[in-house]
């Protein structure tokens, strides 16, 4: 059986192409659940993967999208059957395994995760790797011991993906998010998000030098990396937690030990892709429960597979807002 899939292949002059092309499904690689995929999401991942970044993918011709959504097709795992909605995210999905910008995927079924009840296939991708990663951020600031009521939580790349799921269920959880953003015009869809605050990235940027500066931070969740996480660091407050999942800005970290030995402060890494299915299904829950976002439509933007390379270009040059969902059923 054939489908339809976006098809990123490498050029003889080590040049990136790509197109929606038919594939086979005898072309999917092994796996226990071949899934219909019904949503992806795009994430900043992807549009690496969709420009030829090594650093992503190593083998072209790929399909990137590390998201998808769907319905089980085929399955050989006493765990899964045919017609049960799921969700897959992370692990090698759209990274060297064919991904959700095609509308079949197969993968191991310790990959899957079932669909919660309270979500529907497009909600999961509204969240998907991006807002999963802000969700494990909260919990892990939650779990350094940073809660509500404690002081101002700093949000960078407050209009991004994760920045934009981080603020929605910070403020839901009763945090006082200040979000940092470098888009002036997106003021009010960050307030409507939850944000009490609206500041420009400029002004959590410190190109002074200095060690430590003054403290305004109980904890931070930062997306982007670069002089904003090592400004974000040197300003928060004794014991206070920044988690960092994101090099948007810059992959470099300008710093110096003193705020970890002079003011407690922890930095948290967070990986999504290998997050332990264990805590994977726990932050599903509380996801589609007690931060279920109500207006999710509000942050999302439905695309069709042939609308993603203009938004490909648009999330590399960090002008997306919220969260793209791809609809391969159109
Ligand atoms: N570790 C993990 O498990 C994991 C999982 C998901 C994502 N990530 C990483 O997290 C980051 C964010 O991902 P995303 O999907 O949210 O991407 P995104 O939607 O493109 O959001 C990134 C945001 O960062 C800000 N930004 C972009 N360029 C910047 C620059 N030069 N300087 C300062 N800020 C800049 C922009 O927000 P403003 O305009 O509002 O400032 C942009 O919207 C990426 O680096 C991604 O690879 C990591």
């Amino acid at each position: 059986m054939k489908f339809k899939a976006l098809i990123v292949s490498e050029t003889d002059s080590k040049r990136f192409t790509r197109e929606i092309s038919e594939k086979s499904i005898d072309d999917l690689p092994k796996g226990e659940v071949l899934v219909r995929v019904n949503y992806s999401s795009l994430n900043y991942k992807d549009a690496l993967s969709a420009h030829g970044h090594k650093g992503v993918t190593k083998r072209y011709p790929h399909t990137p999208g590390i998201d998808a959504a769907g319905v089980i097709e085929e399955s050989t795992s006493d765990e899964f059957q045919p017609g049960d909605e799921v969700i897959v995210t992370s692990y090698d999905l759209g990274v060297n395994t064919p991904g959700g910008f095609g509308q079949f995927i197969r993968v191991p079924a310790n990959w899957v995760v079932k669909r919660p009840d309270t979500l529907t296939l497009k909600e999961s991708m509204t969240y998907g790797t991006a807002g999963f990663t802000a969700a494990l951020s909260v919990f892990k600031m939650e779990q350094a011991g940073v809660l509500p009521g404690q002081g101002l939580i700093l949000v960078t790349g407050a209009s991004g993906g994760v920045g934009s799921i981080a603020v929605a269920i910070l403020s839901k959880s009763g945090y006082h998010v200040v979000a940092a953003s470098g888009k002036t015009e997106e003021k009010q869809f960050l307030m409507d998000l939850g944000a009490q605050e609206v500041i420009h990235r400029d002004v959590v940027k410190d190109t002074s030098g200095w060690p430590l500066i003054k403290m305004k931070w109980a904890g931070v969740i930062d997306t982007v990396g670069g002089d904003i996480l090592a400004t974000a660091i040197k300003s928060t407050k004794f014991g206070g937690t920044v988690t960092c999942c994101g090099n948007a800005a810059s992959p470099e970290l300008p710093i110096t030990v003193f705020p970890f030995i002079l003011r407690g402060v922890s930095l948290i890494g967070i990986d999504s892709a290998n997050c332990p299915m264990d805590v994977r299904l726990k932050i599903w829950d509380r996801i589609a429960h007690e931060w279920k976002i109500e207006n999710l439509d509000y942050l999302t933007n439905e695309i069709s597979l042939e609308e993603l390379e203009q938004n490909i270009d648009l999330i590399l040059k960090g002008k997306l807002k919220g969260r793209t969902v791809v609809n391969l059923m159109r």
